[in-house]
């Protein structure tokens, strides 16, 4: 075995290492690997705080290893005149913060205006989608107020085509929750009772993974969501396809899933479009297969995941509003089968 003083030197650089790692360069809800025009402005704003944060940082340590050598080498003799030290709390300590602060204040506003501008005025109109904060997902309403035929509900899961401004509309039925997709922009609040929103533009095709940013309960962190950026062309298509209803079962077992589902109550809860489900209170399972996760980002879409959600939500995200529901085996894989049909 090493003698731990060989391994001592290496832990500070492994605790940074670590720390850096566990904030940036994964690119995964990564505030410094900016996907668009407004997540790229508030890049650029910490960059210059940081840089005026490390150039403050310096000019203190600096005075500081500077008294400390000249303090050794005067030794007793170290008195200086009064006004000295008045001059160096006077400008150290008032006036270079001051307008330090100022300079960080004005910057600021500054990148706020240029943020709030942006997809805002000429341009592409935005693309206007509803988020509704709910403990602990997100419905999601594509919304075409020139056709509204072609508005549709979805889930967890948002779809934006890249290069078009996308104008998000955030309001909660229960307690405030916090939509925030770091590379995408910064947070907003949604707070029961009103409307607020949020714009923001993808410039690369990719999934982005974002979080509630505000504690809305005992499911606060596993309150996930994924943003997807598609070519226009893929988008386009991607919403055809949503608007269409899932083609209806053919063969016996996927038959004998939707029975179970319609038949155990599922659908007082969840809407499956072109089906007599009609519920509005949790997810929108239309196009469920398509889905990358499920139970707002916490599992991936898979038969297992999936079964062992459905025999035991309590157990898996405590709290939630998915009651278990007793299901035989064979019902349980029926469902599975029906519940993965429906692309
Ligand atoms: Cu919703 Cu935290």
């Amino acid at each position: 075995m090493r003698p731990l003083s060989a391994a001592r030197p290496r832990l500070p650089l492994a605790a940074c290492a670590l720390l850096a790692g566990g904030c940036v360069g994964t690119g995964v809800q990564d505030v410094l690997a900016p996907r668009g025009p407004q997540a790229e402005r508030i890049a650029d704003w910490f960059w210059i705080s940081f840089a005026l944060a490390v150039a403050v940082f310096v000019a203190f340590v600096a005075v500081l290893a500077y008294g400390l050598l000249r303090a050794r080498r005067l030794g007793e003799r170290n008195e200086l005149p009064p006004a000295h030290g008045r001059n160096l709390v006077l400008w150290g300590g008032l006036v270079v913060p001051t307008a330090i602060l100022l300079v960080l204040l004005v910057l600021s506003a500054y990148t706020d205006r240029r943020i709030s501008r942006l997809g805002r005025g000429a341009g592409p109109e935005p693309l206007t989608i509803e988020v509704v904060g709910e403990q602990f997902w997100w419905q999601v309403r594509y919304l075409d107020p020139a056709h509204p035929h072609r508005e549709f509900t979805t889930a967890n899961e948002i779809h934006v085509p890249t290069g078009r401004p996308v104008r998000l509309l955030l309001e909660s039925r229960d307690v405030i929750h916090s939509f925030w997709v770091p590379n995408l922009h910064g947070k907003t609040d949604l707070i029961p009772g009103r409307t607020n929103d949020l714009v923001f533009q993808v410039d690369e095709p990719g999934v982005y993974r974002g979080q509630c940013a505000e504690f809305c309960g005992t499911q606060h962190a596993r309150m996930a969501l994924l943003v997807e950026a598609l070519p226009p062309a893929e988008f386009a298509a991607w919403w055809e396809r949503q608007l269409r209803p899932p083609a209806p079962p053919t063969d016996s077992v996927r038959v004998k899933g939707r029975d179970v589902f319609m038949k155990n109550g599922c659908g007082v809860c969840h809407s499956i479009r072109g089906t007599p489900a009609r519920g509005r209170v949790a997810p929108d399972l239309t196009h469920f297969a398509s889905r990358r996760t499920i139970a707002a980002g916490t599992l991936p879409n898979t038969r297992g995941h999936l079964g062992g959600w459905i025999s035991d939500p309590q157990g898996i995200k405590p709290g939630n509003r998915m009651p278990a529901v007793p299901l035989k085996g064979e019902e349980l894989q029926a469902l599975l089968d029906y519940l993965h049909s429906l692309k």
